[in-house]
């Protein structure tokens, strides 16, 4: 078989100006897997979210992809390049970013140093507020959701907008009204203690979020990790039971206390409360000060790699963890 044969076996054109390269799959969720994709003009490298579509069913893809473009220029939000129908599948294009937190966590060892974690904290709060002043909020903030640059590995991310939500109408910026009896929306084990409880999600549930992840990637596990339940009902009702009764020791270990602060300041903000972004900002920035006096971002990530060498497409095909990523969803053979 000649080279390029193979070559076009093992790529899917899209729109004429992409490839994607079937055997390069970078990532996958919930909902889409990921695929490395290259433009054919000037070679640049990308991503490619894929999802298949059911029964005609309007694809979530499409409504994240809605998202991704609203939301373009706004801080640490991938840049979308494309995205088309093709056969049973929708196609998402956008900018080339590196593993994800989870990922990182387990080359690290599944554990992050204090300075990361605040380092961390500090570059989440800013992102989050920044969606949220453009009315939207995520509903899913977890470690998978949380890239790396591929060069600037100084830089963090919010990718997957699937289940993200407008807070607020545009037109007039009336805030959405509070709701209960809600099913929970997003991953149970980093979801608020109102989520759980089927309230309507808000500006402080991504925040309370947020906190969990930070406590998972210090300890390398949540309290509510592993338990037992016979179906997904009882295991999201115990969950909560943890989340509600836990002791601050048994929770945050030895993280500061100023994590707990910020913990039961956001468990304490009303349904439509504003967050003190800058005061959230500030108590992370300040313990950072009294314990580091340099204060340039600082990642373990960082540190290792001086140590290795880094050929960005190796990491790329070992980006993801789980057993199932090498299993496709699709078939893409059918284009
Ligand atoms: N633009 C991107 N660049 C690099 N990796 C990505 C990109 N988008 C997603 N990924 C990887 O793919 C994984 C799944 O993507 P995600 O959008 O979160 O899908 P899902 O909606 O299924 O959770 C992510 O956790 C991340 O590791
Ligand atoms: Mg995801």
């Amino acid at each position: 078989m000649n080279v390029q044969k193979q070559v076009l076996q093992n790529t899917l054109n899209i729109g004429n100006k992409y490839f994607l390269y079937k055997q390069k799959k970078i990532g996958s969720g919930a909902f889409g897997e990921v695929f490395l994709g290259q433009n054919r003009q000037n070679s640049q490298l990308i991503a490619i979210k894929i999802e298949k579509l059911k029964n005609n069913l309007n694809p979530q893809l499409k409504y994240e992809t809605s998202l991704l473009r609203y939301l373009q220029g706004s801080e640490g939000i991938p840049q979308y390049y494309y995205s088309i129908k093709l056969n049973d599948y929708y196609f998402l294009l956008m900018e080339l970013l590196g593993p994800n937190l989870e990922n990182l966590l387990n080359q690290m060892n599944r554990h992050f140093t204090i300075r990361t974690i605040i380092t961390l904290g500090i570059q989440m709060i800013n992102i989050i507020e920044n969606l949220h002043k453009a009315y939207v909020i995520h509903r899913d903030i977890k470690p998978e959701n949380f890239v790396i640059g591929i060069n600037k590995k100084n830089k963090i991310y919010i990718i997957d907008f699937g289940l993200s939500k407008r807070f607020r109408n545009p037109k007039n910026g009336e805030h959405i009204p509070y709701k209960d009896g809600k099913t929970l929306v997003g991953t149970a084990k980093y979801s608020s203690v109102y989520t759980h409880l089927g309230i309507e999600q808000s500006r402080r549930d991504d925040l309370e979020s947020m906190i969990y992840t930070l406590i998972y990637l210090f300890n390398g596990n949540l309290p509510w990790d592993n338990l037992k339940a016979k179906n997904k009902n009882e295991k999201y009702q115990k969950i909560l039971e943890v989340k509600m009764n836990i002791s601050n020791e048994k929770l945050f270990k030895k993280l500061p206390k100023e994590f707990e602060c910020l913990l039961d300041y956001v468990r304490s903000l009303h349904f439509d409360g504003i967050p003190d972004y800058d005061m959230m900002k500030g108590k992370l920035s300040g313990l950072l000060e009294a314990k580091f006096s340099i204060d340039n971002v600082f990642y373990d990530w960082n540190e290792k790699k001086k140590n290795e060498s880094s050929n960005e497409c190796i990491n790329l095909s070992t980006a993801s963890d789980k057993k199932s990523d090498q299993e496709s969803i699709i078939n893409l053979k059918k284009n």
